[in-house]
């Protein structure tokens, strides 16, 4: 078929106002990708941001689901950026803040092969771009060479792309 990433996201995102907290408004991609057409639109879609990429950076969860995708179609590895506490050390890490709290990710300090390696950083969603800054950051940290980031959603109101104004961007829709 012939279904855009643009359309089948507009039509499937489930908004929720007011969380994980007031004034917050949440966006949840999970119709999308229960949808056989829209995972697979949307795997091809940010795939094609950096056909080049030789890893994949997936973000803490709701990235896994998009990274694993991407770098299967790519022929890439996968990295899992996971949040604090879920690697046996040594780790490298970096804390953000959220858009709701904070947090801390990290990734193996050893072991990944990661040095002057390209990646890409795959995500669900970009609000304020503290979660993929620090990616970005974690990343480089390891010798890595951040060539782009491709996300479903971009909010546009909450500047992440001003954040990250030093890597490419890709995002599927922007609201
Ligand atoms: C959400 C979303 C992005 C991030 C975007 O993840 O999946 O990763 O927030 O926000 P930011 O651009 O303001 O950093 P969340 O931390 O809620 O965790 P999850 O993916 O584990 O659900
Ligand atoms: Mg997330």
């Amino acid at each position: 078929d012939t279904s855009s990433a643009h359309d089948v996201v507009t039509r499937l995102t489930r908004w929720a106002d007011d969380f994980p907290e007031p004034g917050v408004r949440f966006a949840d991609l999970t119709p999308v990708f229960s949808d056989a057409t829209g995972f697979r639109v949307v795997v091809d879609a940010l795939a094609a941001c950096a056909p080049d990429a030789e890893v994949i950076a997936a973000v803490d969860a709701r990235g896994f689901l998009l990274g694993g995708g991407v770098a299967r179609e790519l022929g890439s590895g996968v990295v899992a950026v996971r949040k604090a506490g879920k690697l046996p050390p040594p780790v490298l890490a970096q804390s953000y803040t959220l858009e709701y709290g904070t947090a801390t990710l990290e990734i193996p300090a050893d072991s990944l092969g990661l040095d002057g390696r390209s990646v890409l950083v795959v995500d669900d969603v970009l609000a304020t771009g503290g979660t993929i800054e620090a990616t970005a950051r974690l990343l480089e940290s390891a010798g890595a060479v951040v060539i782009g980031v491709a996300v479903v959603l971009e909010i546009a109101a909450l500047g992440g792309r001003t954040r990250l104004g030093k890597y490419p961007l890709t995002s599927l829709v922007t609201v």
